[in-house]
């Protein structure tokens, strides 16, 4: 089959590859009609966390139909659409039966000595091809993947929806729900969220749903500000303003109730923390850049609530514990429980409460999925979100912006 492999920093091809088979009984493989680029394979694309190996099958956002299914009962039949989540998990340990699933504890098999133990504390759960210390799962920018749990992950695509209604249930939708959801918003709530990428898109969204008065958006780029705007948001440009400033500006000088770092370890900006994160990454003495953090955790009114759907992968310098601790904040973070949302959004989907296709900027055949990653990183103002078809001809590609 014809998959997109990565081979090193910003290095990834579309090559012929073994198709993948059944492995466990509880495994289904299935025929993918799309999958998308996520702010999280940037993180691999710029060769940011570490363990990945050259030849690993990218990709963790994507649907398709069942073509084959284990023996041990996959609930699944032959020909039904699924969406899958990103997150791996058993539905039977500790963590699962508390609806933790992104804690799983049977879905990652590597051996338990390995990285993820030594950084974490604990081993990390299984996730689709985010490096070699969440299982080495291959993934799905694909034309078949194998999906493990198949009877606890997919999802079953009810007839007359199309795949760019519900793709995004395999992580951003969620994700930014989650964002919301740790933010226990209540009525007339301010909420700041940093980052107009998909995760902070769809964490507006779901914030404004939740109840929140107003939802102030920041970022620089000016077309992904401006979705941020159609969906209700008020907006920052970080470039033109000091944020910490113009946030306590427009909350009555108190500071947001609630914070969302929806940027994670690669914030960008001319800021000096910024450079002194930079040059520390280039020594290897800092794995993440921690700029939206702390800003969050400054700008944030006291008693306030912190949510960070923004990946980190190891460890941040200056983290400011002062702020955190004096002001009584709450932080809630993780990578996102996609199982435990699936039911709710998909029904709210089916109601068009909740769009899901506004931001999708570029369909594009998976033979093209190199200059999708190329222009999701280096051209993001107009990039908003690339879906990526493996059946698609090139004379139906479509570019939005
Ligand atoms: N927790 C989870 O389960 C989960 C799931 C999916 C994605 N993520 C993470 O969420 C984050 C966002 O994902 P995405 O797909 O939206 O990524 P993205 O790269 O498309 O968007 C990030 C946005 O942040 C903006 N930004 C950069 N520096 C900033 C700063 N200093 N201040 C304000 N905005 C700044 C960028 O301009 C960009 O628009 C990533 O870290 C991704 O890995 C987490
Ligand atoms: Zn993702
Ligand atoms: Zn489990």
């Amino acid at each position: 089959m014809r998959a997109l492999t990565w081979q090193g920093k910003k290095d990834v091809r579309v090559e012929t590859v073994d198709d993948p088979a059944i492995v466990n009984p509880r495994d289904a493989i299935i025929k993918i009609t799309s999958t998308a680029i996520c702010g999280s394979d940037l993180h691999l694309y710029d060769g940011m966390i570490p363990a990945m190996m050259p030849g690993d099958i990218l990709g963790h956002e994507f649907m398709g139909e069942v073509v084959e299914t284990g023996k041990g009962g996959t609930g699944l039949t032959k020909g039904q659409r699924v969406v899958v989540p990103f997150v791996i998990a058993c539905g039977a340990c500790y963590h699962c039966s508390k609806l933790q699933y992104s804690a799983c504890d049977n879905s990652n098999p590597v051996d338990k000595a390995d990285l993820s133990e030594t950084m974490f504390g604990h081993q990390a759960s299984g996730l689709f091809v985010y490096s070699h210390l969440t299982g080495v799962y291959a993934g799905g920018q694909a034309e078949y993947v194998r999906v493990p749990f198949a009877d606890v992950g997919p999802i079953v695509v009810p007839d007359g929806l199309d795949d760019d209604d519900v793709l995004f249930l395999s992580d951003i939708l969620p994700t930014g729900w989650m964002a919301a959801e740790n933010c226990e918003i209540e009525d007339g709530d301010t909420v700041a969220v940093w980052g107009c990428g998909p995760v902070g898109l769809f964490a507006i969204q779901s914030a404004l749903i939740m109840g929140a008065a107003r939802v102030i958006a920041i970022d620089h780029l000016p077309r992904r500000l401006e979705l941020a705007r159609n969906l209700g948001a008020q907006v920052i440009d970080y470039t033109t303003a000091n944020v910490r400033e113009a946030l306590l500006e427009m909350s009555g000088g108190i500071g947001p109730d609630a914070v969302i770092d929806a940027v994670g370890m690669e914030s960008h900006g001319f800021f000096l923390d910024n450079a002194y994160d930079r040059a520390k990454q280039a020594l290897m003495l800092e794995t993440d850049r921690g700029r939206v953090l702390r800003e969050a955790l400054h700008a944030c009114r006291k008693g306030g609530r912190v949510s960070i759907p923004g990946v980190y992968g190891g460890f941040v310098d200056k983290f400011p514990i002062g702020a955190l601790m004096q002001k009584g904040l709450t932080i809630r973070t993780g990578q996102t429980h996609v199982q435990r949302y699936l039911p709710l959004l998909l029904e709210m989907i089916e109601e068009k409460k909740l769009d899901t296709t506004f931001l999708i900027s570029h369909r594009l055949p998976l033979e093209d999925a190199a200059e999708g990653y190329r222009l999701f990183a280096d051209e993001q103002n107009e990039t908003t979100k690339v879906v990526l078809k493996p059946g698609m001809e090139r004379s139906q590609q479509d570019r939005t912006s």
